[in-house]
């Protein structure tokens, strides 16, 4: 389960018009019409950046604490979720890179940070490609972005942001539709034959064994406010976001045999868990029973997402 972090909470209630008043009948209403831009962006803090909080802070768990992740630059930042979460993954972080097309989220970004100045900030308009720096960065982030764009301004901009952006690490995560996976597998595909190493969710270059059969994609649980179960209408504490994700590296990846990813929620049975594996030599339904008694208690420990 990921925690938004108290003072993220904070930040969103402060900023969106009306917290009091807000509710779901309300909000569906503003999402549904372009018209009142600010009741979209109450929308986004309150019911969208949670959720890409938690996918994002889920994916930056797959890169190791230790990765040395100084410089950021977060491409279609919106709010500045990206902000929020690489700051809490990595204490080395020390400037951070905000681009967004629109002005709107900027002001909001700026007004929502004001609270975590202790890294060198900068919010950049401008829409991508065009708009896009020439500055190198640790890590490259683009997060439920890239599906707001045709399929030629992606490749344009994942062209120049390859060449001129990722000094190591590349991270891009998408709805966990089919749409979302269908984006994810075309940058996968620019990136293994432009040089990149695919660091997870596989590990390695090698062709991706769901292709044509199902889309690879994962869920985050996250701890819900008061304010998004107000809005929501709803009782649960929690809520789950699923997600499509892709991390590249530069540095090539050691390829560990062993390693597969678990792409579906385990089923566990009495006396046996079933898990959906992929992994190099393609996908694999495992079942492990009660007498394996080591892998056994392995397998009742691991999560859909987790690697093996
Ligand atoms: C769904 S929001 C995601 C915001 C944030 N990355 C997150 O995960 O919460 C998508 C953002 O990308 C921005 N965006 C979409 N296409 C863009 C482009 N071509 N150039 C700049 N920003 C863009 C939108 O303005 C919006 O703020």
């Amino acid at each position: 389960m990921i925690r938004i972090p108290s003072k993220l909470v904070e930040a969103i209630r402060q900023n969106v018009s009306d917290s009091e008043t807000v509710n779901a009948a309300q909000l569906r209403a503003n999402y549904q019409s372009n018209k009142d831009h600010q009741g979209m962006y109450d929308t986004y803090l309150m019911s969208r950046m949670p959720a890409t909080y938690a996918a994002i802070s889920r994916v930056l768990q797959e890169i190791p604490l230790d990765a040395n992740v100084e410089t950021v630059l977060d491409i279609g930042s919106g709010p500045g979720t990206g902000l929020w979460a690489v700051r809490e993954r990595f204490d080395t972080l020390e400037s951070y890179v905000g681009l967004e097309g629109d002005q709107g989220f900027i002001s909001l970004a700026e007004r929502l940070n004001t609270s975590i100045s202790e890294h060198v900030v900068a919010w950049m308009p401008g829409r991508y490609p065009k708009g896009l720096p020439n500055i190198k960065a640790d890590l490259v982030l683009m997060s439920y972005t890239v599906g707001e764009n045709s399929p030629e301004t992606v490749a344009k901009t994942i062209d120049h942001v390859w060449a001129h952006n990722v000094s190591e690490w590349l991270v891009v995560i998408e709805p966990g539709t089919p749409k979302g996976f269908k984006s994810i597998l075309e940058i996968r595909a620019y990136i293994t034959a432009n040089g990149g190493n695919i660091y997870a969710p596989c590990k390695g270059n090698y062709n991706c064994p769901l292709i044509g059969q199902d889309w690879c994609h994962f869920s985050v649980r996250l701890e819900r406010s008061q304010l998004q179960k107000k809005i929501k209408d709803a009782t649960l504490p929690y809520e789950d976001e699923k997600f499509s994700y892709l991390i590249v590296r530069n540095t090539p990846v050691a390829l560990c045999e062993e390693s597969s990813r678990i792409i579906k929620k385990p089923m566990v049975r009495p006396g046996h868990i079933t898990l959906d594996l992929c992994n190099e030599s393609g996908y694999e339904r495992k079942t492990v029973s009660k007498s394996q008694k080591e892998t056994y208690r392995t397998a009742k420990k691991v999560e859909w997402g987790d690697s093996l």
